[in-house]
């Protein structure tokens, strides 16, 4: 009898371990999938940086209605961000309610508005339970609110991180991604969780673009509260260029251009140094009141080819001598685009040799400067310009 049970026990020893052997050899959950989309950095246009919370869809109309004739549309821009404080609540069945008083029309109507000019919807939400402006976040309400973005023909969520408290980020953001796909409408995942988690680490197919910092302002230099100058902000980008890719793209945030608090040649070197960042092109000014000045730097097609470049890949630093610096990114077909960026007060004379570059110095490449629009003499084993205080000249290298 004894020796049965034991019998007995050593079969179901070897059933066990025969069931966990199954279990370790069963495949690993497959990878996450790209959503296939945002293969270039997006382009668009967001009601935040000069709008705030003054928002109507009015405001909305005359923004896709600029976007379509200002030659915006034409040069590439898309979408079309509403940005926060256009919710109010939620009714009892947990839909959210739109700002009714400001937009009367409703969100379906408004992106039939934007689709009919042949541009795109994006909206806002927050994955906590309010957004920074205290309006309702998407905690909770995630499948809810997907399908209603579908509803309304959304093509662009921006998914803020305001009233999160101990919410995990990565989870947070993958309950909105697959109720986003669960929708079966194709919607850019646009992170806005400022870099606090290191989005770069894990978002790659969770989110097509992820902020790496705090806010921009209109401002060159310095930091008060949460918010960044372009340079600031540009020396946070410094380490994450290999993150950034198509599909899956670092943001350091939306375009100041043209909002008045920077001179010229400070909007072009933002504008310049975005491009080579391969970063997400969103203006944020007033698209029906832009000057000369505006328009030529927002609609540069030569420097917003950089950008949308099919390699996708986000420039660097590559010379520093102290306020003088020279950045650079690989291009399709072999060429470079490169800035030489003074952040000075005072004109500077800078360099580069092709070593820099990744180009043997014997090299003799064609030199196209994508401010002046004009070829420049073909320079062999180095380049050098002079370049105004707070200024960028911008080239394009390739081969004669
Ligand atoms: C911030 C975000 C801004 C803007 C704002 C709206 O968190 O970084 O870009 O969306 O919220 O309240």
């Amino acid at each position: 009898m004894k020796k049965i049970l034991i019998a007995g026990l050593a079969l179901l020893y070897a059933f066990a371990a025969q069931i966990s052997a199954i279990q370790a050899a069963e495949p690993p959950e497959p990878a996450r999938q790209p959503n296939g989309l945002a293969l270039t950095p997006p382009m668009g246009w967001n009601s935040w940086n000069k709008f705030g919370c003054n928002i109507n869809e009015k405001v909305i109309r005359h923004m896709a209605d600029a976007m379509a004739e200002s030659g915006m549309k034409d040069a590439g821009y898309q979408y079309v961000v509403i940005d926060d404080c256009w919710q109010t609540g939620r009714d009892a069945s947990g839909n959210i309610i739109v700002d009714a008083e400001r937009f009367p029309a409703g969100m379906k109507a408004l992106g039939d508005y934007i689709h009919a000019k042949g541009l795109k919807f994006g909206i806002y939400s927050d994955a906590g339970r309010l957004t920074c402006g205290k309006r309702p976040g998407g905690y909770g309400h995630e499948y809810q609110d997907a399908r209603k973005y579908a509803e309304w023909g959304v093509d662009y969520l921006k998914y803020d991180w305001c009233s999160t408290y101990t919410q995990d980020a990565k989870s947070s953001y993958t309950v909105m991604s697959d109720a986003l796909r669960a929708t079966g409408r194709p919607i850019v995942f646009s992170l806005c969780e400022w870099g606090l988690s290191k989005p770069w680490l894990w978002a790659a197919n969770v989110g097509n673009l992820w902020r790496t910092t705090e806010d921009i302002y209109d401002h060159w230099q310095g930091v008060h509260d949460y918010e960044h100058g372009v340079l600031d902000i540009l020396d946070l980008q410094v380490g994450l260029e290999n993150f950034s890719g198509p599909g899956h793209w670092n943001d350091p945030d939306m375009l100041e251009v043209g909002n008045g608090k920077m001179t010229f040649e400070e909007y072009k070197s933002h504008f310049s140094l975005w491009a080579l960042l391969a970063a997400p092109l969103i203006a944020g000014n007033d698209l029906s009141d832009m000057s000369a000045e505006t328009k030529s730097i927002l609609i540069n097609r030569e420097v917003i080819a950089i950008d949308q470049d099919s390699l996708g890949v986000q420039g660097r630093r590559v010379q520093k001598d102290g306020d003088l610096e020279v950045w650079a990114r690989p291009l399709a077909g072999g060429g470079r685009a490169v800035i030489l960026l003074n952040r000075s007060e005072k004109p500077g004379r800078i360099s580069v040799g092709w070593e820099a570059l990744g180009y043997p110095s014997s090299l003799k490449l064609k030199v196209r400067d994508l401010w002046s629009h004009k070829d420049q003499p073909a320079a062999s084993g180095s380049f050098a310009a002079d370049v105004v205080p707070h200024g960028v000249v911008m080239i394009r290298l390739a081969s004669e």
